[in-house]
C-alpha cells in the first residue's frame, strides 16, 4: 500500500528562467535553488517529490495524463498558462488528484489579465505572493490533506 506521500511538482512556462526574470516581482532565486529548497522542505515533511518543468503546453498536459498511479497530489505553478490554458484545466480534471496552485507573486495585485485562474476551482488551495516560502506552505497543505484523507 502506498504511503500517500508522492507529490508531483509541476512548473509551467518560463519558470525555468527564474533568476533571469524581474527580481522585483520574482526575487533573485534561480530555478535550481528553488527546486533544491522544495526538495529539502519535502524531506522535512516526509513527502516524496518528483519535478517536472516544460515550456510546451502539450508536454505539461501529457505529464498530467501520465500521473495516474504515480502521484498522490500535485503542487502546480503553471506560470502564464494559469490565466488562459483551458486544456491544462481539463487535464488537471482528468488527473483528479488533490492539487495546490502556487504563484511566487501575488497575481491579484498585478495586471488585470493575471487575476483569472482557470485551474483555481479544481485546487484545494492557492498560495500566492509569498515567494519561494509559498511552496513550503503548499507542501504542508498537501501533507495535511493527504494525512486526513
Ligand atoms: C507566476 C505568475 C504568472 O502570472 C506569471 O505569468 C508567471 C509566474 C508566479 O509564480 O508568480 O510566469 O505564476
Amino acid at each position: 500500500m502506498s504511503a500517500h506521500n508522492r507529490i508531483a511538482v509541476m512548473h509551467g512556462v518560463n519558470l525555468d528562467q527564474l533568476g533571469r526574470r524581474p527580481a522585483a516581482v520574482y526575487g533573485d532565486i534561480t530555478f535550481l535553488q528553488l527546486e533544491q529548497r522544495i526538495s529539502a522542505w519535502a524531506e522535512e515533511l516526509g513527502l516524496k517529490v518528483s519535478f517536472f518543468q516544460s515550456n510546451a503546453e502539450s508536454e505539461f498536459v501529457e505529464h498530467l495524463h501520465n500521473l495516474d498511479g504515480l502521484a498522490d497530489g500535485i503542487l502546480m505553478n503553471p506560470g502564464a498558462w494559469t490565466h488562459y490554458a483551458w486544456a491544462i484545466r481539463d487535464a488537471l480534471e482528468i488527473a483528479d488528484l488533490p492539487t495546490v496552485e502556487v504563484h511566487l507573486s501575488d497575481t491579484s495585485q498585478r495586471e488585470e489579465w493575471r487575476h483569472a485562474s482557470v485551474v483555481r476551482d479544481l485546487c484545494i488551495a492557492t498560495v500566492q505572493g509569498k515567494g519561494p516560502d509559498g511552496y513550503r506552505e503548499a507542501l504542508t497543505l498537501l501533507r495535511d490533506h493527504l494525512e486526513s484523507a
